[in-house]
């Protein structure tokens, strides 16, 4: 992030993607409850019917139309069917015709296959959220996209550009433009990743990387990286194992030696953590935070607050590095 690119909490529509079980509905979730904590109105918009997010706010039931899931944070579903509902009532003029359309089951099975109708009626969806004004002010400040997996992230990004082929001008046009330029506002949109420190994610984050730069024109947000294991021991601490080891297996204490070796395996598995992050920093030039594996306690309420607490001072602290060393470029200059 440069000094001047607006903090990732004040764009409009933040969207996470990410391969599977790398913990994309936990850091969105993390994320809406520390821009709730700060006084915003976040809201949460999770595709398709995993009702994973239920899991994280006391199994509150998260339906299309918005509900506030805990203190100030805001959820919803965005099922294909309701969405394409929305959209054919919004674009064909006649309610009953759009209707009868949408009751039409071979019609609905149609919509499903065409290439590109659900992401359509999806992103015709996250646009009108994102216009929904209150008071003369966003309704939803930030909407919190999570996009399921990375396939999904791609096809929603590529319609602008799917659809230009195939659409003459008239409303479509308007409405693929309008899409485009609120994905490409580098102001109002961002795509943030998340991965896990492991060699298999991490090749893929940078693989998708890579892809997002070349192709897209979406401005990309913040690199999570999750589930950071702590060190295990401290230096000192390790550079006792080895006598630990040969006394206990010198005396025969068995549980001490396994003891050891389970030492020994946490210490390898934080030293691969550690290379992988520095791959991916060396890699990206994305802003990167760092999540800490949580293993003392269930993912409750305080910890998801904390997570979120964390990322946002991470890149809150990014960023005023940034502001010194270009601060101090220009006194050099
Ligand atoms: N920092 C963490 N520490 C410990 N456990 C975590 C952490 N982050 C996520 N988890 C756990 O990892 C699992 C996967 O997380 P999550 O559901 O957020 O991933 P996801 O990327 O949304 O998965 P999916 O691709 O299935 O939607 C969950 O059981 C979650 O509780
Ligand atoms: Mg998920």
């Amino acid at each position: 992030m440069t000094a001047t690119s607006p903090a990732l909490l004040d764009r409009r529509l933040l969207m996470f993607t990410g391969k599977g079980g790398v913990g994309k509905t936990t850091v969105v979730a993390a994320t809406a409850v520390e821009a709730a904590r700060r006084g915003r109105r976040p809201l949460i918009v999770e595709l398709g019917h995993r009702a994973s997010m239920e899991g994280l706010f006391a199994n509150r039931s998260i339906a299309y139309e918005p509900s506030q899931v805990t203190d100030g944070v805001w959820a919803m579903n965005l099922d294909f069917e309701s969405a394409l509902a929305d959209y054919f009532e919004q674009h064909i003029p006649v309610k009953r015709v759009a209707r009868t359309i949408m009751r039409n089951k071979t019609l609905q099975k149609f919509f499903q296959a065409a290439p590109s109708v659900a992401e359509v009626a999806t992103l015709n969806k996250l646009s009108a959220l994102e216009a929904e004004r209150e008071g003369g002010k966003p309704r939803w400040d930030p909407i919190l996209v999570d996009l399921d997996a990375t396939g999904h992230a791609l096809m929603l990004l590529n319609v602008p550009e799917v659809m230009t082929g195939l659409i003459g001008d008239g409303p479509m046009r308007r409405l693929i433009d309008g899409f485009s330029s609120l994905l490409a506002d580098p102001r109002r949109t961002v795509l943030s990743l998340v991965t896990l420190p492991r060699e298999l994610p991490a090749q893929e984050t940078f693989e998708l990387y890579q892809k997002l730069r070349e192709h897209h024109k979406v401005a990309l947000g913040a690199l999570f990286i999750n589930q950071v294991p702590e060190r295990p021991l401290t230096p000192g601490q390790a550079g006792l194992l080895d006598r630990v080891q040969s006394r206990a297996k010198r005396a025969n204490i068995g549980p001490l030696v396994d003891e050891v070796t389970l030492a020994r395996r946490a210490m390898r598995y934080q030293a691969n953590a550690r290379a992988q992050i520095n791959r991916l920093r060396r890699a990206i030039t994305m802003p990167i935070v760092e999540l800490p594996l949580i293993t003392s306690r269930e993912l409750d309420p305080e910890a998801i607050a904390s997570l979120g607490r964390s990322a946002i001072e991470q890149l809150e602290d990014r960023s005023a590095e940034d502001a010194n060393t270009s601060h101090a470029r220009r006194m050099r200059r």
